[in-house]
């Protein structure tokens, strides 16, 4: 299983925080933000990381993690020339996945959970998580019917149809490159993570499982605010 962090973007709903600095890099308590989710890949057993971020702060990434060593794994880096969708770093990645599985998980979302069995345990299709949340509006939600089989994911829809918001950490076997390369830009001209999912759900394979710790997508004021809390958190269990 091969690891991507998505760390692209200019973090413009952070400005000024994120006017000389990308948002990933924004401390979190103790650490830069992207130390949380690199962990969370560390921790589940993937050594192989592909690091994709925005030109303008390729060096500060370059400078701050190196090669992986330190870290014992080892660190690839590409860039994603504009903000183009999340399904656009399978493109991206297609070397550096080659044959492999690939587990990606974006750069601004810090997680409580210990994902280690879902890693081992993957065999094909795509897994993903969901958990409940007080605004869906702000993500990829999903709706499960009465026996919790999810039956439709829509891309921050603007009226309610479920709680249940899918975070950022997605486990997919190696077709997903090619189902990326057929993503068409949604209406905010970009390539949706969420069409990956329904690609998978369609075929019958995506795996949606609920979430147990705690989540949070650091991209707003409250939810950077909300995330120091969490990396407090996390660094006060050690
Ligand atoms: C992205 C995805 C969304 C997902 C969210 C998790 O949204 O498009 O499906 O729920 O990340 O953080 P973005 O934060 O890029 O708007």
């Amino acid at each position: 299983m091969k690891g991507i962090i998505l760390s692209g973007g200019s973090g413009t709903r952070l400005s000024p925080l994120t006017k000389v600095t990308s948002k990933q890099l924004l401390p979190l308590y103790n650490k830069p933000m992207i130390f949380y989710p690199l962990e969370t890949l560390l921790k589940a057993g993937i050594k192989e990381i592909l690091i994709i971020v925005a030109p303008e702060r390729a060096g500060d990434y370059l400078r701050l993690l190196g090669s992986g060593r330190e870290f014992g794994a080892k660190f690839t880096y590409e860039i994603q020339d504009k903000p183009e969708g999340l399904a656009q770093a399978f493109i991206i990645a297609q070397n550096f996945i080659d044959e492999d599985n690939v587990c990606m998980i974006l750069g601004d979302n810090i997680f409580e959970e210990d994902f280690s069995d879902s890693i081992k345990n993957f065999k094909s299709g795509g897994k993903v998580f969901a958990v409940k949340v007080p605004d869906p509006e702000r993500s990829g939600v999903v709706v499960f019917d009465e026996n919790m089989k999810a039956t439709q994911i829509v891309e921050k829809p603007k009226t309610f149809i479920s709680d249940y918001a899918i975070p950022g950490l997605y486990i997919y076997d190696n077709r997903v490159v090619e189902v990326a390369k057929q993503v068409k830009p949604s209406a905010r001209g970009e390539l949706e993570i969420t069409d990956l999912h329904n690609w998978y759900l369609q075929k019958g394979e995506l795996e949606v499982e609920i979430l147990k710790g705690e989540w949070i997508d650091a991209g707003t004021f409250e939810s950077l605010f909300k995330a120091t809390e969490l990396a407090r958190k996390k660094a006060l269990q050690k």
